[in-house]
């Protein structure tokens, strides 16, 4: 798989099947995500790979608080601006309506946030979910190098037939998931990764994106 393919086929998807990831292909993607670049190579992220009992019992747990209407963990960073204009919010409205219709979720089901939150308690079932943290200490510039650690992740995985979602939710039950890890206080969840074989016969979703002209200036070309 090329790169371009590996980018193109990403998608953030939300329904995998139970089939278990060998631990030598985690092992694989992991070994060569190390290569991902970091300013000043700090390499400020740490990861915990979950799988088996200890997933199974964090996501029942984290499904309980969920469809408690628990509302969540003092959050450690903001999911979003708490003002988000046009155009990104024209954005996120958009990729949201695509997602909760590709979900079955309506849009004025009163239990929309609880099914929500459920689903994403769940990993979408997937068999594994790679939780990645950052040292409290470190800025915006560390901030971004995880982006990139985790996309270059995400990329690597394609190229082993796997699929991935990113997920900032789990930072809602950030406390629930630093016990099972055994993070000490010292780190702060950035997001969890599901990571898994997609499930047959279920709609794939392609979110829009914005035209490249939208975000890109070319300057003296
Ligand atoms: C850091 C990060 C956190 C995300 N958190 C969630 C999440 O909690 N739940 C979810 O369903 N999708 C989550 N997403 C997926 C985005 O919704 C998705 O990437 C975006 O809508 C574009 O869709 P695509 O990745 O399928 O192209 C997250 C993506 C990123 C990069």
């Amino acid at each position: 798989m090329d790169v371009y393919e590996a980018v193109d086929s990403r998608r953030a998807v939300r329904a995998f099947n139970d089939e278990p990831v060998p631990k030598e292909v985690l092992e694989r993607v992991l070994t060569a995500a190390t290569r991902a670049p970091s300013s000043g190579n700090l390499q400020p992220w740490h990861v915990y790979v979950v799988t088996g009992e200890p997933l199974a019992d964090l996501k029942k747990h984290t499904t309980a608080r969920a469809l408690a209407g628990d509302p969540g963990d003092e959050r450690e960073y903001p999911m979003y601006p708490d003002e988000l204009a046009s155009p990104y919010l024209d954005r996120f409205s958009a990729a949201a309506t695509q997602r909760y219709e590709a979900l079955g979720i309506e849009r004025d089901d009163p239990d929309r946030p609880k099914k929500i939150a459920a689903l994403n308690s769940q990993a979408f079932g997937a068999p594994v979910v790679l939780f990645c943290y950052l040292d409290r200490m470190m800025g915006p510039g560390q901030w971004a190098d995880a982006g990139m650690y985790v996309q270059t992740v995400m990329l690597l995985l394609r190229a082993e037939g796997l699929h991935s979602c990113p997920q900032v939710m789990w930072t809602m039950y950030r406390n629930t998931v630093s016990r099972t890890v055994g993070a000490d206080d010292d780190l702060v969840l950035f997001c969890g990764i599901s990571v898994g074989f997609e499930k047959e016969d279920v709609p794939r979703l392609r979110t829009g994106r914005a035209d490249m002209t939208e975000t890109v200036s070319f300057i003296g070309v």
